[in-house]
């Protein structure tokens, strides 16, 4: 709820807005926080923000990437990876929920604001990092994407093992949605992607985004995370965004590039996620509490933002000394 400061002593949550206290991924306790206490300037940088209260686990390990001397990119990648091992996620890598057909599907992008780079990778199937992949596509090869067999194909070539991403769990929820569900909608509430976004000390941005997609989706459907601009988009003169939510009714507005140039244009990064929802909305003529999109974003000095439409959406933030879960400004009419 907005305006409690309670403590939690958290190591990770899973979906659907409830708070689990996990052991053994080494976070530190988070402290809960208003939006408007955070946001209305620049935190110390460096700064990480991704989705989700999983996502704390993933910023702290970015930050003490960055203290022991990786990059801004190690910082980004070794983040997320830690998400898409983290088999209790079921939405990301390993353990995320699989596509019809019973096949883990994922999807994942990585940008470097310094020299406006970006990666990405999608439908790949039995590698359980694909953000590593996504930013070997971008240092190693001339091309920006790569999908699904071929991508695969390429990750195998880079040295990156492959693996059953399918847990037992996973599978028998499949199973369940086979013999009850199969011919009615998706799983509209498992998709909770991860995108993280970071500034560090000099004010130069990066982003990822990584995830399984929409569970039980369409073999080879695609959603926004792989798609720069979409899911994830940086720009090294402004700053980053990020989403996660119904991937189709954020891609068909480059929901995270929106985002960026609102925030070029003048906006706050909360100013720019708001006006993006309602930009969708109005396009979609339909109310936001129907159409599922959340995003965050960050400007360059480290001032954070964060809006959605899903009334469990949570981000989390660290910066230099804190640890922060957030409940971002929701979008209802
Ligand atoms: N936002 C993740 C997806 O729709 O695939």
């Amino acid at each position: 709820m907005i305006g409690n400061s309670r403590r939690y002593a958290l190591k990770a949550s899973l979906s659907a807005g409830a708070i689990v206290l996990l052991d053994g991924l080494g976070c530190q306790s988070a402290e809960e926080v208003d939006l408007a206490s955070v946001a209305s300037s620049p935190l110390s940088r460096p700064v990480f923000i991704a989705t989700w209260p999983f996502g704390l686990a993933a910023c702290e390990k970015s930050q003490r990437t960055l203290t022991q001397g990786g990059s801004l990119l190690d910082a980004v990648e070794y983040g997320i990876n830690l998400t898409e091992l983290d088999p209790k996620v079921s939405s990301v890598g390993v353990g995320g929920l699989p596509n019809a057909d019973g096949v883990v599907q994922l999807d994942a992008s990585i940008m470097d604001g310094q020299r406006q780079r970006a990666g990405s990778v999608a439908a790949l199937e039995g590698f359980a990092n694909p953000i590593s992949v996504a930013r070997r596509v971008m240092e190693s090869t001339r091309h920006v994407m790569l999908v699904g067999q071929d991508a695969a194909a390429f990750a195998q070539a880079s040295g990156f093992e492959s693996q059953e991403l399918l847990t037992e769990e996973s599978r028998q929820a499949w199973e369940k949605w086979r013999s009850n569900q199969a011919g009615k909608s998706i799983g509209e509430k498992t998709h909770d992607t991860i995108a993280l976004l970071g500034v560090n000390r000099d004010g130069q941005v990066a982003g990822g985004c990584s995830t399984s997609g929409l569970a039980f989706k369409l073999p080879g459907r695609v959603g926004d995370s792989p798609l720069i601009g979409s899911g994830m988009y940086v720009d090294g003169e402004v700053g980053a965004a990020g989403a996660t939510g119904v991937g189709e009714n954020v891609l068909r507005y480059c929901g995270s590039f929106l985002i960026v140039e609102y925030m070029r244009q003048g906006m706050s990064p909360t100013e720019a996620c708001i006006s993006a929802i309602r930009r969708i909305a109005t396009g979609d003529r339909k109310s936001p509490a129907e159409l599922s999109v959340n995003f965050i974003a960050i400007n360059k000095r480290g001032q954070i933002g964060a809006a959605g439409t899903d009334r469990e959406f949570r981000c989390a933030v660290v910066e230099q000394q804190r640890s922060l879960l957030i409940t971002p400004h929701m979008v209802t009419s």
